[in-house]
């Protein structure tokens, strides 16, 4: 069964593509998930925890169940942009508070390796693309504070009880394993390539576009959208760069390229062969003009490029999945 990795919010979206790439890679993911927005359904690979961060003491427990793993993937959390600016209590407490918990748990228990989900969404409003890690980190949403904290919090256990950690600055997740068994499932659905297919698909109503006066080409938002698959990946490379001795990293994980709002709906309706019917809106409060990484670390130190990345195959991906889940 292979090396076991306790994989945090395995039941989501990013985390059920992990662990199939970690059973891929002859591990076995070990879930622990409150299931409050991750799927069981999702947990195909290996055994699950139903456990809340929140809480302090089943938190120890389910470490203390698998006390000899050693690596640990973080990827719960909630991430819903708006309901953080409503409700920032929440989201601290399931975000800062679960993932200080985690961490001391795993000190208890002597799991001495994290793979930590941040966001490009730390890094703020700025005019210098693609954006480095070593960009100011200022960010404009609570999401994004909530995240960074995070980062400071795991920073400190490195410096203090040698916590081994890569911290990944994820750019926009998308695209769907191509077995079509695992895809994005968020209720609600805030994201634009879901949304717009449900559109096309004539499921609902008309999509959305938020903001078409921002200081872009055509005036919508622009984004790095990483196929999920490579996001999984990228976790493979950053254990096998811990094994070599990596100690401590800090990496964006993005494509580099950016496309805008209006170049994916196009890209959606070439590739679907559908017309996206949508309604031109104001701005989203706490969507940042544009953000697209300098990939160039995780090439460095990880040994990653992205595979699955090319738009078409984000797109055509998550349209499979799409059409199998909705019954289209
Ligand atoms: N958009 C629309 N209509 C929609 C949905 C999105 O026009 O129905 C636009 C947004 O305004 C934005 C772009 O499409 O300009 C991308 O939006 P997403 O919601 O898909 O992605 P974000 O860049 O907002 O979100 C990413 C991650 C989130 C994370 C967020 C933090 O995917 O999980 O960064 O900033 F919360």
């Amino acid at each position: 069964k292979g090396r076991e990795i306790i994989v945090v919010g395995g039941g989501g979206y990013i985390g059920a593509h992990v662990c199939k790439t970690i059973a891929e890679s002859n591990g076995t993911p070990i879930v622990f998930d409150n299931f409050q927005a991750g799927h069981k359904h999702a947990v195909k690979w290996g055994p699950h925890v139903t456990v809340d961060l929140r809480d302090r003491a089943a938190t120890l427990m389910a470490f203390q169940t698998y006390s000899k793993v050693e690596t640990v993937v973080h990827l719960a959390s909630s991430i819903e942009v708006g309901e953080g600016e409503n409700q920032p209590e929440g989201f601290y407490e399931n975000n800062v508070s679960g993932a200080l918990n985690l961490l001391m748990a795993m000190r208890k228990t002597k799991a001495n390796r994290l793979i930590f989900s941040s966001t490009c969404a730390t890094y703020g409003e700025t005019q210098n693309m693609p954006l480095l890690e070593s960009e100011i980190q200022n960010p404009f949403s609570v999401y994004g504070k909530t995240k960074l904290a995070i980062e400071h919090l795991v920073q400190s256990y490195h410096k203090a009880y040698g916590l081994n950690y890569v911290t990944f600055r994820y750019f926009n997740a998308s695209g769907a394993d191509a077995s079509g068994e695992i895809g994005e499932e968020h209720d609600p659905e805030t994201h634009l390539i879901p949304n717009a297919l449900k559109a096309a698909a004539g499921l609902g109503s008309r999509m959305k576009l938020f903001g078409t006066d921002y200081d872009t080409p055509d005036g919508t938002c622009v984004r790095d959208y990483i196929h999920v698959n490579d996001i999984a990946l990228a976790h493979i490379c950053a254990i096998r760069a811990m094994d070599d001795g990596l100690s401590q990293a800090e990496v964006n994980l993005g494509t580099g390229e950016g496309y805008s709002v209006l170049q994916i709906i196009n890209a959606i309706e070439e590739v679907t062969g559908l017309a996206v019917p949508y309604d031109e809106g104001p701005r989203r409060e706490g969507d940042l003009t544009q953000l697209f990484a300098d990939a160039a670390r995780a090439e460095e130190i990880l040994g990653f490029k992205p595979q699955h990345s090319s738009l078409e195959n984000i797109i055509q991906t998550a349209w499979n999945f799409h059409k199998n889940n909705w019954g289209v």
